[in-house]
């Protein structure tokens, strides 16, 4: 059915309160073999749903938890699952049901230790849930989940409606559109990375990357909706792009050189990529190298990170091509960044700083000048995680 079609025959407008079911495509792997990490990459189909992304734009995923991490979760509290809760939302649905697609499991909401502090007589718990100890709280429920709670107090007894009562609901997680409307009509790609670790004995599992990884495959269908963004591409398809992302940051910045190419803006692009490793790490490594062999991309400029002696990150690049970036930056280049929240913008963003300072000639305010107007100018732009 063509996509106009369908998306008139839409009666039905698809939000985060009503998710459009998208069938899954395509899910592959990006990463080689004896990589260390899981990139998935995901094509959903739109078609029907009414949903027109822009480039920048993320979908939310409403993820299903793991059933063994369910099971784990009934066997800590004695429960077959059989047992009927109400849910203000849902309605009656047994215990199983809600656990399933209903509430988050593998964190330590507060107001469970406190219950479990007041069922156990735990004083230590109990003193972490007083007013006032929000960072011993937090160093607590670090690595921890809710069925750490229950089986570190075997002896405490609750029922399955007031566990309930005390988890926090399930949250959609957000995803970076990896795909440009123009060149996949109907269609969202996804670069998802899965998070796995060990804790205290046991593997952990990310909901919502494990859920897109593991538990929906080619012919499933994910619960999705569109969430906007202000991140968005130069509305001159003349003025040039510097766009950092290393691991999943890349997955707007393919949409971003798809639309360029697809709608014929002959704007300068470049990207700076990273991950561990070149041979097994560079998500969508075949298509940048052509696009940069098409002259779509005019420069890519690639940090491995695990490959010599010294870690190679994306913003020790920047400074190596610090000449460079001023000249674009003159040029009226706009500046993305996406990715890592917690260390890599930080320090994508002095290197940017210090790039402006040495070769733009001026002082720590004159850099921090220049940085905001170009932010104000919509140059400089970030969607960071
Ligand atoms: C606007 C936006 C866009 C995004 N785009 C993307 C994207 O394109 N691709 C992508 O992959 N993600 C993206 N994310 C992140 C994504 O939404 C999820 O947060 C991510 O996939 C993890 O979700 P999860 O449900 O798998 O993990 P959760 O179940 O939420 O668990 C994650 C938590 O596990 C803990 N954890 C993880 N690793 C470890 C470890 N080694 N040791 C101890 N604890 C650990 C941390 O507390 C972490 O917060 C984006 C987020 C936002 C806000
Ligand atoms: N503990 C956690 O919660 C956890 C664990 C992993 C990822 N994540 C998050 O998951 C998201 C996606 O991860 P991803 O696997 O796509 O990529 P990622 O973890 O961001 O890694 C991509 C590349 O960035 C490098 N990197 C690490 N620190 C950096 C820094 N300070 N500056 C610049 N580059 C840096 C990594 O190198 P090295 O890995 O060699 O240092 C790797 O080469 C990110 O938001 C990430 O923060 C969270």
């Amino acid at each position: 059915m063509a996509v106009q079609e369908s998306e008139a025959a839409a009666k039905v407008a698809y939000s985060r309160n009503h998710p459009f079911m998208a069938p899954v495509l395509r899910n592959v792997n990006l990463n080689g073999p004896g990589s260390a990490k899981e990139t998935r990459h995901l094509e959903l189909l739109l078609e029907g749903s009414g949903i027109r992304y822009e480039c920048g734009d993320s979908l939310g995923v409403f993820p299903t938890n793991d059933s063994e991490l369910v099971d784990l979760a009934l066997e800590a509290l004695k429960s077959s699952g059989e047992e009927l809760v109400v849910d203000p939302q849902w309605g009656t649905l047994p215990l199983r049901a809600a656990l399933l697609r209903r509430y988050e499991l593998n964190n330590v909401p507060p107001n469970l230790v406190r219950a479990v502090a007041e069922r156990s007589g735990d004083t230590k718990l109990a003193a972490l849930a007083e007013p006032g100890n929000q960072q011993a709280l937090e160093a607590y429920a670090d690595g921890r989940d809710s069925i750490d709670l229950i089986l570190e107090h075997p002896a405490m007894r609750f029922s399955a409606q007031e566990f309930l009562g005390c988890l926090r609901r399930m949250r959609p997680r957000l995803y970076s559109i990896a795909s440009g409307p123009t060149a996949n009509p109907g269609r969202a790609h996804l670069t998802v990375a899965v998070v796995r670790y060990e804790h205290r004995g046991r593997s952990r599992l990310g909901v919502a990357s494990t859920y897109l990884a593991e538990r929906i495959g080619e012919g499933g269908y994910a619960p999705v909706f569109l969430h906007r963004s202000k991140f968005r591409m130069p509305e001159d398809g003349m003025a040039p792009m510097i766009m950092v992302g290393p691991g999943t940051g890349v997955a707007p910045f393919r949409a971003f050189l798809q639309e360029r190419e697809a709608l014929g803006h002959g704007g300068d692009n470049w990207l700076f990529f990273g991950d561990q490793r070149g041979a097994t790490d560079f998500l969508y490594g075949g298509e940048f190298e052509a696009m940069r062999q098409r002259g779509v991309l005019k420069r890519l400029s690639l940090a491995w990170s695990r490959e010599g002696s010294r870690k190679v990150y994306v913003q020790h690049l920047m400074l190596e091509a610090g000449a460079e970036i001023w000249a674009w930056l003159e040029r009226g280049a706009h500046f993305y960044v996406c990715g890592d929240a917690e260390r890599m913008a930080a320090e994508v963003d002095e290197a940017l700083r210090e790039i402006v300072r040495v070769h733009g000639g001026r002082d720590a305010a004159g850099a921090a000048e220049y940085l905001e107007a170009m932010k104000k100018a919509r140059r400089y732009q970030r969607d960071v995680y």
